[in-house]
């Protein structure tokens, strides 16, 4: 019984020591993306002529049950809060070097970014509404202003 006790305890501290570190730099309702749903399922490898060259994953900050369509249609327009990021990754460094984001507040989307400054911490830019982002991703007005699809899985 002693021994379970010690082994229990032995768990408990070891599972509060094992903190994931967070980069410093990207604001508290984004630090955590990478736990969210992705839009795609392999990661956009092959797009380097694209607007945003390098290997890229989208991550949405929903549950897809939310989101998705029996047919696998996304919902749309999407609702106020949303905030989707596209991750883009050095492929020579092996790093997340920048963070694309989408918030929507009263239906409007704003954007901005944040790159990667050392390897704990990030710098962002807030760009706002009426942009050169927001000027290319009028191509996808049909579609809320997002380019990439939901992948069924
Ligand atoms: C010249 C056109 C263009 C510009 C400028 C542009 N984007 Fe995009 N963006 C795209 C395309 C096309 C995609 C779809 C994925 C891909 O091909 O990279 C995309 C994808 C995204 C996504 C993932 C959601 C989606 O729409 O698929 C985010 C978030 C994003 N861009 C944010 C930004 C931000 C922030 C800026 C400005 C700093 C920006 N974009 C500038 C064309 C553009």
């Amino acid at each position: 019984m002693k021994l379970v006790t010690v082994l229990t305890l032995g768990a408990a501290v070891l599972a509060t020591s094992v903190a994931v570190a967070q980069p410093t730099g990207l604001p508290g309702s984004i630090n955590d993306y990478w736990s969210w749903a992705r839009l795609n399922i392999d990661r956009f490898a092959d797009n380097f002529s694209g607007a945003h060259p390098q290997p890229k994953d989208v991550y949405i900050n929903l549950d897809p049950a939310d989101f998705v369509n029996d047919d696998g249609t996304m919902k749309l327009p999407f609702p106020d809060g949303t905030v989707v990021i596209k991750e883009r990754n050095d492929a020579d460094e092996l790093l997340v070097d920048r963070l694309y984001v989408m918030e929507k507040a009263s239906g409007i989307w704003s954007y901005s970014f944040f790159d990667r400054q050392s390897t704990t911490a990030f710098g962002g830019q807030e760009l706002g509404i009426e942009n050169f982002c927001s000027s290319c991703h009028q191509q996808a007005a049909d579609d809320d202003f997002v380019f990439t699809r939901f992948e069924t899985r």
